[in-house]
Order: structure tokens, then C-alpha cells, then sequence
């Protein structure tokens, strides 16, 4: 796409005294290049023009300014940067006044504290974010912020990236004044013509003290603390303190040079590239060709099949969305346990002060619940959630053939069962689907929306319709067992258990997987969820394994005792009293060393790196081939699967941006040397030895041709 110019994204007009510079560059007026050089035309005319004695800036749409262009990330810098542009306003001798409406954020509320004065209207929300993308704000942000809301306060606001809304903001010092509703160019234009007439001058934000000078030294040095503690190997946080740490301790052009170096530090981190991509990623999965072919089917009735774990909390996200829900259960017991399962999620919300009582009665007046298939015929969209159980499954899907009314969306929620054939049990099988919540499902972002091989383009469009309304990030997929997700899961923790086997603890693996940056290593995840279920699922196809493949027993020892993790107090970890934090079992490293006797392994030791690069490689080599299957329409699906329902680190990005980061040659060696210990698990993908051969990495796959 050809760059715009610079006059035609950021224009000038003179209204009386004032000149009011319009940013204009949809969709959100990010700060790219030919911003950037608009803006510095703007101020140059308004500097030379002694017609201006005033200057507006304004946001044209919805948005004042989204902040930098994210776009233009990992680019060679393109001038003028925005410090400079924003130095050169901020000099200007008159006043400067943002009105700010919809989004300022990032490098939108820089050049906002750049300015002299800064009104917002109703809508405004104020941030700086840059954390959340690996950066810190790098246009002066970190210096200015806390001259106008405290070192503290200013400190605060970069590391949590939160926005603050136009009240919050003025009472936090970042605004002066509040405007009723109404259009920001004339709220802004009033404001203008007030200052003027009180005869009002450029006030430089670099030039004002810093608040709260006295206290704040004490009061970051406990920050920093706080911070080193709560942000898990990420780089920007740290040097966020650094930056205002220098606002305090040096004069405002030191400190801008300051925020300069650090912010290229952060900006050259593999951080900011993972913390980008997921940025980027998260918005592509809902662009899909089905989106682009079909309307969605209108919907505001649904049923919901089971309420178990899953068809409570999915009950909770549609009852959340504003959609009705009829609740389908087997009998008037099972639909006082649903409904309980649904109050009990309300009522938490209630005891913790985030909902009023007023506020569930109106949103359960939408929840009924049944035992009988006829009170859902008239449903627009059902979801089943019962047993993982193909012929409970078959026999609910000929059910809801029989009674729900022609167009009605048939999904269902299933971890891995084959949507094909339960699609076929019916007569419409271009209205089946699969919607694969995750658990807790109204907390968990992700939603896997499986495409079955008849599914219809509008069912897959009103899915994702559906994903939208109830606020979930969602995902396409195709049919295979265990769809993204799940089959990726199940080849790298196989892949953990052959370094179980081979010597490494379960508590060292853990901690290697933690150390890479997940909240949790895969065995205390197993005793979280009960290990119960991974056996039942290994139970399930004992039959249809590879009998030549590597099975590693360990985890039936452990389940065949009733050690389920949490719930029964032990598993791979023990939980005394019902704790919730795992002690290590000298039991279970008993377990594991009769085990690797019995096989006559000798046990050695891996380093954390050891067992990472064994995992990520099964992690990557599964995906590729979920990618050259079409079960994964693109990498960056494969990473917003893992980035939303595995609790993969999201600054690095997801595995296939973690595998480019790598590098895939390094990553299709790893493969190939532990091929020599066991050359049938380590089967490198064909995708992957292409990408390879041709040099090419996953992102070249993001990209349409
Ligand atoms: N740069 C480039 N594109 C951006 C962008 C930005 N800063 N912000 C949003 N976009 C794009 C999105 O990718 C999306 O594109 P698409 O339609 O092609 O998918 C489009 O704008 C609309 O965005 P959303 O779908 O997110 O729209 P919403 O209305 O839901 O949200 C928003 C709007 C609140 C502005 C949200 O987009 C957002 O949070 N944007 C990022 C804000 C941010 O992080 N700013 C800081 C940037 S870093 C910086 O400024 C560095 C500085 O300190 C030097
Ligand atoms: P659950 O055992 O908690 O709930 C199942 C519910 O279905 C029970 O309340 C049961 O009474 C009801 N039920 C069974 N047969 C029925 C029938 N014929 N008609 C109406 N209701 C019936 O199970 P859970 O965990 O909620 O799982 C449900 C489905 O969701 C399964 O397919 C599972 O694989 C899938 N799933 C589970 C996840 C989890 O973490 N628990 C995550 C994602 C999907």
C-alpha cells in the first residue's frame, strides 16, 4: 500500500486565532510516519503564522490517537521521530491545547502531555499500554507523565498499561478540564477561545515539578520490588521504574535522553517482536474466508445441553452476551446441580462487590432450564456439553435433529470426538459444528470454532458471530482428535514424559516449563484439571495405540491409586489439608524409578534447557503438521490457540513465532538429533524440512501471497 501524504492525514484549518490540526489516518490515527511529518508541518505553520495565536488538536473518528503505528515496529526508523516532533510542539510559545475523545494511548496521550493544556469529552480513555507490547512509552511519556500525575500514579498506569477514563484522568492530574458530549473539534474550539481570553500562554509539561518529589523515592523503591516480583521474566517493566526513577533524579532533557536509550533497548527485544505478533495475531484469527463468504445466522435463543463444568460456565458467557438459555438436563436433579453451577459464579461475583443482586435476578429472568427436548424447539443455536461419550453424544445430536427448528445451529463441545460423525447421526450435518470452550468457559478467552466437512459457510460465519458477542477470541480448526489444541498438548507432554522416563523429575520439568515463562509446568496443570481425565482419554484409545510407539506407564501408576491431583489431596504433588500448592512426593519419585527399573533405563540428568528444547520441538513439529494438514488455517492460529487456552508466555508470541524467533533451521536440528534416540516420535514434519529448504519461516505463511 503507498504511504499516505502528509497533508492529507493530518490537516490544518484556521478558525479565527486558532488553528486546529486534525489527525486524520483511519482506522485509530496511529502515528506513522506521515503523521509524524504532518504534525511537524502543522507546528511549523503555526510557529510562522502570526495569524495563529492558539492550537487545536483533534482526532478525526473514533479515536483521538491509538499511539504509535505498531506496524512500523522492527522497521528502520523513519523521520521525524515523534520525541522530536513532540519537543518541537511542546517549545511552541502559544498555547497547545489536545481534545481528546475515544482512545489516546501510547504515543496518542504523549502527544497529548505534550501539549499545554488537554480537555477530554465523555468517551476519552487514557493509557499508556506500551507494556503490554514490550515497550515503554518512548515519546517523552515517561518523563512528562509524572510531572503532571506524580512519579507514583505515573509509574502505575505504565506498568498495569490500564486506561483511565476522562473523570479518572483529570482527577490523576492528566486532564484540566472535562466537556459534555458532543464533537471534539468545537469542545476543543470553546476551551481555545476560555484560555485565550484568560490570556493563557504555553505551559510546558518538561517544565513543571514533579509532585509528589518528597515521597516518591521511598515509594518506588517498594515499586520496584513489587515489580520485579510480579513480572515474570519480562524485560520492559524494570526499566519503566528506570525511566521514571530518572524523571525524578535528573533534569527533564536528561531524562528524555534516558527513556530514549531504554526504550531501544526494548524495542530490539524478542519481547516486543512476541508481544507484537500476539498483538497482530489476535486480531487476524477472525478473518477467515467464511467470514468474507457468508452472513451469520441471527440468533438470540440458545440451548444448552448438560450443565456439567462446561454447560454452566458456557451458560454464564451466552446469560453474559444477552442471550436466553434454555439449559437441558437429564433430571430435575442434574438441573438443580446446573443451575447451582450458574448462581455459584454470580454469587462470587456478588461477594467480591463486581455485581449487584438487582443485576443477577435480571440476568437469570434469562435462564430456564428442562428436562424435555420439546421446550428448545424453537432455538436458534444449541450448545451440547454432556459426557465425553461418542454414543451419549450420537444419541443427543438425534435428539436435537428431531426437534430443533430448520436453521438452527447444532454445535457441540467436545475435547476430541469426531464432529463428522456425530454431524452424520443427523439430517442436516451442514448445520453441525463444533464450539470447543475451554474450562473455566466463562473466564477462558479461547474458542476453538471446528469446521466439520459439511459444515455450511454461514454456520461457521454465525460461530464466529457468536464468539464476538461473547467476547472470546476465536480460532478455526478443522477435524482431527483433539482439533489444535488438544493434539498438539498431547504429543509435547508425551514428549515430557519420555524425559520423565529418560531422568528428570516431574518437579524439575515443571520448573523448566515454568522458567520459560508458563504460570504452570504440565504436571501441577494435570493435578489442577484431575488426572482422572488424562487417563480416562488414554484408557479410551489403549486400543487403537501404535503398539511399536513409546508409552510411557508412569502416569497409570499414579492415576490406578486414586491420586488425582487436587482433588484427592494427592497426584503427582501432595496437598496437605487441602492446599492448593503442591509439596513434592518422595512417593511418587519412588513410582518413577520402579518404573524406569522395570524398562532398565538408566536414569540421566537435563538441564532445564534440555527439557525445553525436547518440548517446544514436539510443540513446533505438531504444529507444522497441524498447519499441512489444513487443520490450522495459519502459524498464527497455532499461536493464539496456545497464547489464550495453554497459558503459553504471550511475549514470546506463541510457538510458531517462538519457532521463528529460534529459528526454524535450529529448531529442525533439535528434531533430527533426538530423531537418533527415537526416530519414529521425532519424525520431522515434511512442512517444517520445507520452510527449512527454502528458507522461509512460519510469518512467511501469515501473509497471503
Ligand atoms: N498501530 C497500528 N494499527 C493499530 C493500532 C496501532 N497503534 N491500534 C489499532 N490498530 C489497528 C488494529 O490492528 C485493527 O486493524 P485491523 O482492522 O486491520 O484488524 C484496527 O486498528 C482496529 O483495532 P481494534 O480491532 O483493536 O479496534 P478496537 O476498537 O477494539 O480497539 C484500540 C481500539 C483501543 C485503539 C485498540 O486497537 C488498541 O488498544 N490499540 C493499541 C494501542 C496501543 O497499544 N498503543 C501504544 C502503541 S506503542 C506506542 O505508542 C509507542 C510510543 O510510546 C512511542
Ligand atoms: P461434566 O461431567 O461436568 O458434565 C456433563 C453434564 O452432562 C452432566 O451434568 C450430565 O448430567 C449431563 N448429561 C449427560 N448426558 C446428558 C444427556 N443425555 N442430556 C442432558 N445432559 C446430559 O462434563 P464437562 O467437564 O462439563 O464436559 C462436558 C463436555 O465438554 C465433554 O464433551 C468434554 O470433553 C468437553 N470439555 C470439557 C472440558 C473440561 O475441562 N472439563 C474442556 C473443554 C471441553
Amino acid at each position: 500500500m503507498p504511504s499516505p501524504s502528509p497533508d492529507s492525514v493530518v490537516q490544518t484549518s484556521l478558525h479565527g486565532p486558532v488553528l486546529v490540526v486534525r489527525i486524520d489516518n483511519p482506522p485509530v490515527n496511529a502515528l506513522g510516519q506521515a503523521v509524524r511529518a504532518g504534525l511537524l508541518a502543522a507546528v511549523e505553520r503555526a510557529q510562522g503564522d502570526d495569524a495563529v495565536r492558539a492550537v487545536l488538536l483533534v482526532g478525526a473518528g473514533k479515536a483521538f490517537i491509538a499511539g504509535a503505528d505498531i506496524r512500523e515496529f522492527g522497521k528502520p526508523p523513519q523521520p521525524p521521530s515523534l520525541p522530536e516532533v513532540l519537543h518541537r510542539m511542546e517549545q511552541l510559545d502559544k498555547p497547545v491545547i489536545a481534545a481528546i475523545h475515544g482512545p489516546a494511548l501510547g504515543g496518542g496521550l504523549e502527544v497529548a502531555m505534550a501539549a499545554h493544556y488537554r480537555l477530554a469529552l465523555p468517551g476519552a480513555k487514557l493509557g499508556l499500554p506500551e507494556v503490554n507490547l514490550g515497550l515503554l512509552p518512548g515519546a517523552g511519556g515517561t518523563q512528562r507523565a509524572p510531572r503532571l500525575m506524580g512519579v507514583v500514579a505515573a509509574a502505575e498506569l505504565m506498568l498495569s498499561g490500564k486506561h483511565l477514563s476522562a473523570k479518572a484522568a483529570q482527577a490523576a492530574g492528566l486532564v484540566d478540564k472535562l466537556a459534555e458530549e458532543g464533537d471534539p473539534t468545537a469542545a476543543g474550539l470553546a476551551y481555545a477561545e476560555e484560555l485565550l481570553a484568560q490570556g493563557a500562554g504555553a505551559r510546558r509539561t518538561g517544565e513543571l515539578p514533579i509532585p509528589d518529589a518528597a515521597t516518591a523515592p521511598a515509594a518506588l523503591d517498594q515499586l520496584a520490588l513489587e515489580t520485579a516480583r510480579k513480572s515474570r521474566g519480562l524485560f520492559s517493566p524494570a526499566r519503566i521504574i528506570e525511566c521514571v526513577r530518572a524523571a525524578l533524579e535528573l533534569p527533564f532533557e536528561q531524562g528524555l535522553k534516558r527513556e530514549r536509550e531504554l526504550f531501544m533497548e526494548c524495542l530490539n527485544s524478542p519481547q516486543r517482536a512476541g508481544l507484537v505478533h500476539a498483538f497482530f495475531a489476535e486480531r487476524e484469527t477472525a478473518k477467515i474466508p467464511e467470514a468474507r463468504a457468508a452472513q451469520p445466522r441471527p440468533f438470540a435463543r440458545l440451548a444448552i445441553i448438560g450443565g456439567g463444568t462446561m454447560g454452566a460456565g458456557i451458560t454464564v458467557s451466552a446469560l453474559d452476551a444477552g442471550l436466553a438459555v434454555t439449559m437441558i438436563e437429564r433430571d430435575a436433579e442434574s438441573i438443580a446441580r446446573g443451575q447451582a453451577n450458574v448462581e455459584k459464579v454470580y454469587d462470587g461475583l456478588i461477594a467480591k462487590g463486581r455485581m449487584k443482586p438487582e443485576a443477577k435476578a435480571a440476568t437469570l429472568a434469562r435462564y430456564r432450564a428442562s428436562t424435555s427436548y420439546d421446550d428448545i424447539a424453537e432455538v436458534d443455536l444449541v450448545i451440547e456439553a454432556v459426557f465425553e461419550d461418542i454414543d451419549v453424544k450420537k444419541a443427543v445430536f438425534r435428539e436435537l435433529d428431531r426437534v430443533c427448528k430448520s436453521g438452527c445451529v447444532l454445535a457441540t463441545n467436545t475435547s476430541y470426538l469426531d464432529i463428522d460423525a456425530i454431524a452424520a447421526v443427523t439430517q442436516r450435518p451442514q448445520d453441525v459444528i463444533g464450539l470447543h470452550f475451554f474450562s473455566p468457559a466463562n473466564i477462558m478467552k479461547l474458542l476453538e470454532i471446528v469446521v466439520a466437512a459439511k459444515t455450511a459457510p454461514d454456520v461457521v460465519a454465525t460461530a464466529f458471530e457468536l464468539a464476538r458477542r461473547m467476547k472470546k477470541v476465536p480460532v478455526r480448526a478443522g477435524v482431527c482428535d483433539g482439533f489444535i489444541g488438544n493434539r498438539i498438548l498431547a504429543v509435547y507432554r508425551e514428549a515430557a514424559n519420555h524425559v520423565l522416563e529418560d531422568g528428570a523429575s516431574p518437579y524439575e520439568i515443571d520448573a523448566a516449563v515454568r522458567g520459560f515463562g508458563y504460570p504452570m509446568g504440565p504436571f501441577q496443570v494435570s493435578d489442577l484439571a484431575g488426572g482422572d481425565i488424562g487417563w480416562a482419554t488414554r484408557k479410551r484409545k489403549a486400543a487403537t495405540r501404535d503398539p511399536k510407539a513409546r508409552y510411557v506407564e508412569i502416569a497409570d501408576r499414579i492415576a490406578e491409586r486414586g491420586w488425582f491431583g487436587q482433588k484427592t489431596g494427592r497426584g503427582w504433588y501432595l496437598y496437605p489439608q487441602g492446599a492448593r500448592t503442591g509439596q513434592e512426593d518422595p512417593e511418587v519419585l519412588a513410582i518413577v524409578d520402579e518404573e524406569r527399573q522395570k524398562k532398565g533405563i538408566t536414569p540421566r540428568s537435563f538441564t532445564h534447557e534440555d527439557i525445553m528444547r525436547r518440548y517446544m520441538a514436539a510443540m513446533v513439529n505438531e504444529g507444522a503438521r497441524v498447519l499441512e494438514e489444513g487443520i490450522a488455517l495459519r502459524p498464527l492460529d497455532i499461536d493464539v490457540t496456545f497464547l489464550f487456552g495453554y497459558g503459553f508466555p504471550r511475549w514470546r508470541g506463541g510457538p510458531m513465532k517462538w519457532a521463528d524467533i529460534q529459528g526454524l533451521p535450529k529448531v529442525l536440528a533439535d528434531i533430527r538429533e533426538f530423531a537418533q534416540e527415537d526416530p519414529q516420535f521425532w519424525q520431522p514434519a515434511p512442512l517444517l524440512e520445507k520452510l527449512v529448504a527454502e528458507g522461509r519461516d512460519f510469518e512467511s505463511l501469515n501473509r497471503p501471497a
